[in-house]
């Protein structure tokens, strides 16, 4: 990993803002025997070791229970880059540096011991590996041991909460808390430890090329500007669409579902970036003090069941198929109760109240089983205020839409009317496209590779301040509580590979829209 020299230089940032080459550093993974380290974390610090993006002094600690050594964990993460790197094969001249960087300690969250010897060999890193007393924590672990980790560094003495001298970085996975208070808790056990600016808690999905380029498409051209509010935009339809299931991760679904899961944290933070006011910079506290507006103006959900069931409608799947393949419904998944009342799949209407949005519903929706993955943000603007060519009145319900799609096919396209050749003044919807893989040829980084290098670097931007996360909990909080209250729920509801419940198109039919057939 020290060796620079060996590799060339990323081609892809040729001619940009150049590279981007963070201070030395250790990085200590908490949980590294988990899902999370092995599909992603590995394979994205070989990405970024492949890009030359990482320092020229730098090691990793992998921390769990398992008693192994280094060189068994070394051989681990090969097979775990030979699987999920993003471009293989592994390169051997490659691995061979990046895996002397590779370190290993066994050890129990809760046991001070674990602590100790971390500090011990972080110390040795530094005189052997030039890591100068930076640190970054990457807490990849269960929830639960969050606040125990971080009580156990500070006590440690491996936090420098000063600024200036060595830094000291914590990563944390989500989710962050369960509901509002569960977060709050876990903010005050944070900021005993960590300063604010200290803290990283993740969300992959704002390290996704297209969630970033939200803000390029609205903030880097002035096109949109104008168009970007209630006056020209009739509403806007947000939507997930999972088809996977729940993927062998039934237990820890049961305690989440896809409000928790989803909507909580990915989906409200591309709402955010979707919705917001121009920030002063791109910089961290002015972006996400922009986020942090849009979420205090959603218009609180009602308290009653029956009320709050005419705006957010839930569903959970049932036994059926996805591209011609049988699947089990969510009550039969392992891990799964056989009367669970988890939902699969949300739908909700919601308005932001502030000047921008005033009148505009925003239609969300999220699921799993569904006949596709598909993740989009489509903007459709308000009709024409009067007609000159009769067939546009027949097509009044395909106005204009901005479509944002997310993954797959990352893109965005315009829809707008055009003449049909002819003698006639007869008119039709066509598209207008712009797709990455057309235009830039190269396959987007993983999400995890920008953002462990933003972390590395010390950019905050592209991760979620302690507020917002308390301000989105606030709003879900109300949904979760009148679940709690309400009747039971008629689950299943949707059978796998259906497009969700039927209350799920009543939600907009009764205010004369429809979802977007995807
Ligand atoms: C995770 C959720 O945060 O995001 C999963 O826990 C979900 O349930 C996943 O499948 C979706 O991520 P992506 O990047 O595949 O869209």
């Amino acid at each position: 990993m020290s060796d620079r020299e060996n590799f060339p230089a990323n081609p892809l940032r040729a001619g940009l803002s150049g590279e981007r080459v963070p201070p030395p550093c250790a990085m200590v993974i908490f949980g590294a025997s988990g899902d999370l380290t092995k599909r992603k974390l590995i394979p994205s610090l070989y990405s970024l070791a492949r890009d030359r993006l990482l320092p020229s002094s730098f090691s990793v600690v992998g921390v769990a229970r398992r008693d192994i050594g280094n060189d068994a964990f070394r051989d681990q993460m090969r097979q775990s880059c030979d699987e999920f790197a993003r471009r293989r094969p592994v390169e051997e001249a490659l691995w061979k540096s990046f895996s002397q960087g590779l370190f290993y300690s066994a050890g129990t969250f809760e046991d001070p011991k674990t602590y100790e010897r971390l500090k011990k060999l972080l110390a040795e890193l530094d005189d052997q590996r030039g890591t100068h007393g930076n640190r970054v924590f990457y807490l990849s672990t269960p929830p639960s041991e969050y606040a125990v980790i971080i009580r156990q560094l500070g006590a440690a003495g491996l936090i420098n909460r000063d600024k200036g001298g060595p830094f000291t970085r914590v990563i944390i996975e989500k989710p962050f808390g369960r509901d509002l208070a569960s977060a709050q808790a876990l903010n005050r056990e944070v900021h005993e430890t960590l300063r604010e600016d200290q803290t990283y808690r993740i969300d992959h999905y704002l390290g996704k090329e297209t969630v970033q380029n939200i803000l390029v498409f609205r903030f880097a051209n002035a096109l949109w500007e104008p168009l970007w509010n209630g006056k020209y935009v009739d509403h806007v339809q947000l939507t997930v669409a999972e088809s996977i299931g729940v993927e062998g991760r039934g237990g820890y679904y049961e305690t989440a579902g896809v409000v928790r899961d989803m909507v909580q944290n990915h989906m409200f933070q591309f709402l955010c970036l979707m919705a917001m006011e121009p920030p002063v910079a791109f910089e961290a506290d002015a972006v996400r003090d922009e986020k942090l507006k849009v979420l205090r103006s959603l218009r609180p959900l009602p308290e009653k069941p029956k009320e709050l069931s005419e705006l957010v409608v839930r569903g959970q799947y049932g036994p059926g198929s996805v591209a011609g393949q049988a699947r089990i419904g969510y009550r039969e998944e392992n891990g799964v109760k056989p009367d669970s009342n988890v939902e699969t799949y949300v739908a909700m209407k919601l308005h932001i109240d502030n000047w921008r949005w005033a009148g505009v519903p925003f239609y969300l929706r999220a699921g799993k089983s569904l006949p596709k993955r598909v993740t989009e943000i489509a903007i459709h603007f308000k009709k024409a205020p009067h007609t000159l060519f009769p067939s546009t009145d027949r097509l009044a319900s395909e106005p204009n839409v901005l479509s944002i799609r997310i993954q797959p096919d990352e893109g965005i396209a315009l829809k707008f009317f055009s003449k049909v050749p002819g003698p006639t003044m007869d008119v039709l919807p066509v598209p207008m496209e712009f797709r990455y893989g057309t235009s830039f040829g190269a396959e987007p980084p993983e999400a995890y590779e920008r953002l462990v290098l933003d972390c590395l670097l010390g950019d905050g931007t592209l991760f979620t301040r302690g507020d917002e996360v308390e301000a989105s909990w606030r709003y879900i909080d109300r949904i979760e509580e009148a679940w709690a209250a309400a009747p039971e729920p008629a689950f299943p509801n949707y059978a796998a590979g259906s497009w969700g419940p039927a209350a799920a198109d009543e939600l907009l039919e009764c205010d004369g829209r429809s979802w977007r057939r995807l």
